[in-house]
């Protein structure tokens, strides 16, 4: 594989040594060049190409519903994970399934966690063991009430990587619900949602999906969508057989059985056809290719890291629980300080939960890696001094 002319797709390595991908990642020329080409036909035609960018978008179903191992209906996209996860915190509530509980992690991003708080679900945490969230202490934490278990894939401070087949088989021996933010993870680190046995899987694409805030995947299960009825509905999730716009009042009608039904009202067209070619552009390179790289990127670091004496908080003695997240403590010396430093190195990572969140990227290489490690040292040599 030629990284380095992959590195060139990115403009933002020539603006900055960029380790914020778990924030955003940054789109590639290619992607930016379709998307103003999707906003310039807005721009001189206006709505006159809707159904031709409509078909591309139930295209791009179709693609990743094979990256999932899925049909296409039982994809669809949502504005964000917020709501998808409310939507299940509304499906639960409505289900009628009292008294219930939702078990989850001490760490999650709280998208994940607000939306069932919010609506007085009882959850229970489990706690982090070394940054790890070993599958037999989230089983520990399953009482005969638990309806669901809603995890990340990747953990957003830690990086820590679940291993979703192992759990997936334990829920689904004893009944409970697998719901699984892949947020962090996918489509970099694919996930397999018949072989994990996910009732439910959500991914916010703007972190790893190279084409900005365009949106959340959600996939559900026909099973799930048989057992619980969509909480809310819009226009678009009508089935209308004969016609495009449901117009009757007072008439009854039904929704789609497929996950079509999610859709309520319209959405972004524009920044989804950049997420289509964002998934070929990552799919021509080849998500094994990728994987290797980002292991190969991340034993780089480690490696820098430990001989550099700093400490690395997230799990990294198991390759399989890795992820392209890797978080540090610089103590004694102030994280939010070795922050700044770097920034005014024109060095950016994020600082999460008070440590320092390290995100690499495709379009990163050994030579970045080096510029962070020498920075790290410098602040580090120069606060001892300071302190002393
Ligand atoms: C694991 C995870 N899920 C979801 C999100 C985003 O949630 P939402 O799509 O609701 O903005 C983030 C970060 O912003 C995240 O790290």
């Amino acid at each position: 594989m030629n990284w380095e002319q992959i590195r060139n797709d990115f403009p933002v390595v020539k603006n900055a040594t960029y380790f914020q991908s778990a924030g955003m990642s940054p789109l590639p020329n290619q992607v930016l060049d379709v998307v103003i080409k999707a906003f310039t036909k807005l721009n001189q035609f206006g709505d006159i190409y809707f159904i031709e960018d409509l078909i591309e978008t139930e295209n791009l179903r179709g693609i990743l519903a094979s990256m999932l191992n899925t049909s296409a209906d039982n994809i669809n996209i949502l504005p964000n994970n917020s709501l998808a996860m409310s939507l299940l915190a509304l499906s639960f509530k409505d289900s009628g399934a009292m008294p219930f509980n939702v078990v989850s992690m001490m760490d999650e991003f709280p998208s994940n966690t607000v939306p069932f708080e919010y609506k007085k679900i009882k959850m229970k945490y489990v706690e982090a063991e070394n940054s790890r969230y070993p599958v037999e202490n989230i089983m520990a934490q399953i009482d005969e009430n638990t309806l669901a278990v809603v995890t990340s894939y990747v953990q957003y401070c830690t990086g820590f990587r679940q291993n979703l087949q192992k759990l997936g088989k334990e829920l689904k021996e004893r009944n409970i619900l697998f719901v699984v933010n892949a947020t962090q993870g996918f489509p970099l680190f694919p996930v397999d949602v018949k072989n994990c046995n996910i009732d439910v899987m959500t991914c916010s694409i703007h972190k790893w999906g190279f084409s900005g805030h365009t949106g959340t995947i959600f996939y559900t299960s026909p099973e799930f969508r048989k057992r619980f009825a969509a909480p809310i509905a819009g226009w678009l999730s009508v089935d209308v057989k004969n016609d495009f716009i449901h117009t009757g009042k007072n008439i009854p009608f039904s929704l789609h059985n497929s996950a079509k039904k999610y859709y309520t009202g319209t959405y972004n067209l524009q920044t989804l056809i950049g997420l289509k070619t964002a998934i070929e552009y990552l799919n021509n390179i080849g998500f094994k290719n990728i994987c290797l790289r980002l292991i190969e990127l991340g034993d780089y670091l480690i490696a820098k890291l430990k001989a550099a004496q700093i400490t690395i908080v997230s799990p990294v003695d198991n390759v399989d629980e890795r992820s392209a997240i890797v978080s540090i403590n610089m103590e004694p010396c102030e994280n939010t300080k070795a922050l700044a430093y770097l920034e005014s190195k024109n060095i950016f990572a994020a600082n999460r939960n008070g440590m320092i969140r390290i995100a690499f990227n495709i379009f990163n290489n050994f030579g970045d890696i080096d510029k962070l490690i020498g920075a790290l040292i410098e602040f580090k040599k120069s606060n001892y001094t300071e302190r002393s």
